[in-house]
């Protein structure tokens, strides 16, 4: 872990994973996870999402949140926070009323106020606002996007800072990894929120990355440069690289390599603190789900055995 603060891996709660159908053994599961000193940093892959800590206007509820972060307490990881606002996983009470200007104001500050008081003083980094972004480097439509314009993600930055002096601030996406028209845009909203005299510090690469594209060594040195120059620092938070089944050892080959690079990029840029695998065991990716006929992102296979890809982070650290 040469060069890095924390090298971690998200987990959801077991009731999530029941939820959504996913088995396992758990006891090796969790062996690996919290004992294992594999990882020293984790982040809830959903229990700290507005649908479930405010599914009701001013009905907060941090069941899910608190399962992963009181083990990362007990165990001793570092821990993410994850996320304060997004589109998606958002709850239905806040994508279906016809908001005004002042009322959508008075409701992100009174998420956040009380969301990420509950957790001050645990959360390394918040990602306050995640995915605002087209690929192109345009604004995403959303609610927020849509009554407020732009400046709501000032807002939210702006409300987390006063509530949680100490959490580092971070705006979260995807394809951040090399750069582009969506990473000079993210650049482009550290810099508008530093004139405007607001905190952020920090911008999470996602790094949802696939096995049989990835960006080079090289590309992502050169983006991960371009957020510290805007003075902030960088982590991968979410690090998972797909691979379109079946996963031949071609194609695990492929991956190793995108990890490899991506991790070594980070460990070769100051700026970059930290990298989370977006869990770490397969079985228990969201990829499948989401991208069909993709798959086997993670460094550890069904039976727990590693991923070539595990060897490439190893060399890269
Ligand atoms: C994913 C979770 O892993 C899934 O369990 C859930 O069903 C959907 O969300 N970008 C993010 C994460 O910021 O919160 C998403 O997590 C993956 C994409």
């Amino acid at each position: 872990q040469a060069g890095l603060k924390y090298f971690g891996a998200a987990t959801d709660s077991p009731g999530q994973r029941e939820r959504a159908g996913l088995e396992a053994s758990y006891a090796q599961y969790d062996e690996t996870m919290w004992k294992s000193g594999e990882f020293g940093q984790t982040t809830p892959t959903n229990g700290m999402k507005w649908l479930f800590t405010e599914p009701e206007q001013n009905v907060f509820n941090f069941t899910e949140g608190e399962i992963v972060a009181n083990k990362a307490k007990k165990e001793n990881h570092l821990l993410r926070c994850h996320n304060l606002v997004w589109h998606t996983q958002l709850a239905p009470w806040v994508k279906t009323t016809n908001w005004n200007n002042a009322n959508l104001t008075d409701i992100i500050t009174d998420h956040i106020n009380p969301d990420a008081s509950h957790w001050k003083g645990h959360c390394y980094a918040w990602d306050v606002v995640n995915e605002a972004l087209n690929e192109d480097g345009t604004y995403r439509p959303s609610v927020f996007y849509n009554v407020l314009g732009e400046d709501y993600i000032a807002h939210a930055f702006r409300v987390a800072a006063s509530v949680d002096p100490r959490a580092k601030l971070y705006y979260n996406d995807y394809n951040l990894e090399s750069p582009g028209n969506k990473s000079e845009a993210a650049v482009g909203i550290v810099r508008k929120l530093r004139a405007e005299g607001v905190r952020i510090d920090g911008i999470g690469m996602q790094a949802h990355l696939t096995a049989e594209s990835h960006p080079t060594l090289d590309q992502h040195v050169a983006v991960i440069k371009s957020y510290a120059d805007a003075g902030v620092e960088v982590a991968l938070t979410e690090l998972d690289v797909r691979i379109t089944l079946p996963a031949t050892a071609e194609k695990l080959e492929l991956q190793k390599q995108a990890y490899k690079n991506l991790v070594g990029a980070c460990v070769q840029v100051k700026a970059c603190v930290g990298v989370t695998l977006w869990d770490w065991y397969d079985p228990f990716s969201w990829v499948p789900a989401v991208f069909p006929g993709q798959g086997a992102p993670l460094p550890w296979f069904d039976n727990f055995t590693h991923h070539p890809a595990y060897d490439g982070i190893v060399e890269a650290l």
